[in-house]
Order: C-alpha cells, then sequence, then structure tokens
C-alpha cells in the first residue's frame, strides 16, 4: 500500500481507501468485519462513513470491527443529514454537531474520531458557527482534523478564509463527486485544492460499479450487484462507449479499467484516498492491488483525448 498525506497535514491516508454506505444495508455485521479486516490486513487505513449511512448502522458496525484494533484506522465520519424529527436534529448548527458527535462517538465505540466532516452546506447556519463548534471539538480531543463534502468551491474558499482570519481549526478535505465519467469539480474545486493544499477524497471513484468492468452493453447488470438494483443512469450508450475505449486503453496496456479508474484519480497529487465501496473481501483486495500503475504524461494526454 502507498500513503499519502492529506491536504497539508500531517496525516498519511493509504491511497485505496474503504467506503462503507453499503454496511447495514447490503452487508451485515459479519462480513462488514470481513471486509475491514481485509482491508486492514493490505494496508487500507481510511475508512469513510457518516453518521447517516444506514441511520447510524454503518458507524456501530465499523466501531464493532474495530475492536481492540482501533489505532489501525483512520475513521472519517460526518454529520448534517437529518437524523431524528424536530428542528435541531439536521444541519451544521453548534446545537446539532455538539450533539450528535456523542452519537457517533457511541456507535463508533471510539473516543475520538480522526477526521470529521460536514456532510453537506447548511444555509441556515453561519460557517463561523460550525468551524467554532468543529474547533471546540479538536481542542476537547473528541475530533482530530476536521473536513467537508459537497461543497462548491466558492463556499469551501469561504470556509478556509473564516477559519484563517478567526484562528480556528480549517478543512484539510472536501469529499465530492469525482471519477474518469463525471469531473465537473475539475472546472473550479481542483484547482482551489490544488493551489490551497486541501486534500480531495473523490466519492463515487467507481461510478457506482460501472468502472469495475462488470456491466456490459445490452446485458442485464449481474444478480447482486449494486446497479442491478437500478442503473443510476449509468447505462447510457454514451457511457457504455466511454467505457469500452477505457476498457480498449487498459487492456493495450495489460491493465483493467478498474486499475485505470484508480490510476487516472491517483494521478492528481490532490487526491488523498479514493474511498471505494467494496463490498466483499476479494473487492478489497483487487482495490489494493491496483496500486502501483503510474501514468505518464503521455498517456494521460491520450485519456484526455478519449474522455474530452
Ligand atoms: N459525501 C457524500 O455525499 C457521499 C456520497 C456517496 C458516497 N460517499 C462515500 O464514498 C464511498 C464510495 O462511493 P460508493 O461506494 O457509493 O461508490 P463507488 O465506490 O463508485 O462504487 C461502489 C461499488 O463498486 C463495486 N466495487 C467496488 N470495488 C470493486 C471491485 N474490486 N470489483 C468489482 N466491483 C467493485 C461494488 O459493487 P457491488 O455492490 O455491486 O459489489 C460497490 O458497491 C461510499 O462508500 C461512501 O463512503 C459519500
Amino acid at each position: 500500500m502507498e500513503y499519502r498525506q492529506l491536504g497539508r497535514s500531517g496525516l498519511q491516508v493509504s491511497v485505496i481507501g474503504l467506503g462503507t454506505n453499503n454496511f447495514g444495508r447490503r452487508l451485515d455485521k459479519r462480513d462488514t468485519e470481513t471486509v475491514i479486516n481485509h482491508a486492514l490486513d493490505v494496508g487500507i487505513n481510511m475508512i469513510d462513513t457518516s453518521n447517516s449511512y444506514s441511520a447510524g448502522v454503518s458507524e456501530q458496525f465499523i466501531g464493532h470491527a474495530l475492536k481492540g484494533q482501533r489505532q489501525r484506522a483512520i475513521i472519517a465520519t460526518k454529520v448534517s443529514s437529518r437524523m431524528a424529527d424536530g428542528p435541531n436534529n439536521a444541519g451544521n448548527s453548534r446545537q446539532h454537531i455538539t450533539a450528535e458527535v456523542e452519537n457517533s462517538l457511541k456507535r463508533l465505540c471510539t473516543d475520538y474520531i480522526d477526521l470529521y466532516q460536514i456532510h453537506w452546506t447548511d444555509p441556515n447556519t453561519p460557517i463561523e458557527e460550525t468551524l467554532r463548534a468543529l474547533d471546540d471539538l479538536v481542542h476537547q480531543g473528541k475530533v482530530r482534523y476536521i473536513g467537508c463534502s459537497n461543497f462548491m468551491a466558492w463556499q469551501l474558499c469561504e470556509s478556509v478564509w473564516t477559519s484563517r482570519t478567526q484562528g480556528l481549526s480549517s478543512f484539510i478535505s472536501v469529499q465530492p463527486k469525482y471519477n474518469i465519467l463525471d469531473r465537473a469539480i475539475e472546472a473550479e474545486l481542483v484547482p482551489f485544492c490544488t493551489e490551497y493544499g486541501v486534500g480531495i477524497l473523490p466519492y463515487y471513484p467507481l461510478a457506482n460499479g460501472f468502472l469495475t468492468g462488470k456491466y456490459h452493453r445490452g446485458e442485464d447488470a449481474p444478480k447482486g450487484t449494486r446497479l442491478a438494483e437500478g442503473d443510476r443512469g449509468m447505462f447510457t450508450a454514451e457511457n457504455f462507449a466511454l467505457l469500452e475505449a477505457l476498457q480498449a486503453f487498459a487492456s493495450e496496456r495489460d491493465h483493467t479499467v478498474l486499475e485505470l479508474a484508480f490510476a487516472w484519480l491517483l494521478a492528481n497529487p490532490a487526491i488523498g484516498s479514493v474511498i471505494a465501496g467494496a463490498s466483499t473481501a476479494e473487492q478489497v483486495e483487487g482495490n489494493a492491488r491496483t496500486v502501483g500503475w503510474q501514468l505518464t504524461v503521455e498517456e494521460m494526454q491520450r485519456l484526455q483525448a478519449i474522455i474530452d
């Protein structure tokens, strides 16, 4: 496994991470434990979850699996989503964050969270209130680093400048949707992160599994796979044409499209960890094995011509 500094922080994260929105939904407690143990054994330390995944069950299962080996993992969880009815049970207010961090700590069976991320922006709460609440959690030792997710470039910029001017802990990472087929963040967010040293943790890095090579034009999705439950708009003629071109590119170089999906993201030094959502031990091992293909400048140019 290879490790990278996340943003300009001192935190070292595995370039292949583990996404966990399948836990508690498509994976039960035992399967979750198996996937996590395999991930740790292949050197993956970055585990991304949220208080809202399976209404807290993902955190619970992770906490259970990490008993006795907590220090092997970097736990990144999130807050913002609605957790109950009532005016203060969602969003990024001091009230909600302060209450919800305790619930996450309890479910995760730990006394600290490595990376606490704001899941969504909250138009009703000033960013200064959110950052002050997070800064307090850092000082209390409940949270070690803070990050955000689904922020636009200007919102991240506003946050970073608020932290700087107010002397508060600053977001070390942002978690946006990003993969070789969906590059919307390249216009604004990626250049901002590169300039200001904010690490990127791409979600849907495999386009919900589409980039793994198991889906084929004109065929039903294999039973039991995520996209068999609904194609999430992926099974279009345009996407299959791109996928086939990427598969050809990869196989000409004795690689798979799965390896390409990871290598293309990791070619950008602003990417910290690719938090792919593996649902079996074999998938985790397969993802870890992709490490090592460093795309050349010429290969990146060829790819650019395919995907533009
Ligand atoms: N911040 C946010 O708003 C947000 C939103 C979404 C997700 N996330 C986070 O980002 C993580 C990653 O996103 P994601 O899991 O939704 O999508 P993803 O990583 O693009 O795709 C996950 C799917 O890919 C398949 N897969 C993974 N490794 C594979 C392998 N080696 N071989 C074959 N198939 C493989 C699995 O499919 P099968 O299930 O079919 O086996 C898995 O369900 C999530 O788990 C979550 O932690 C964050």
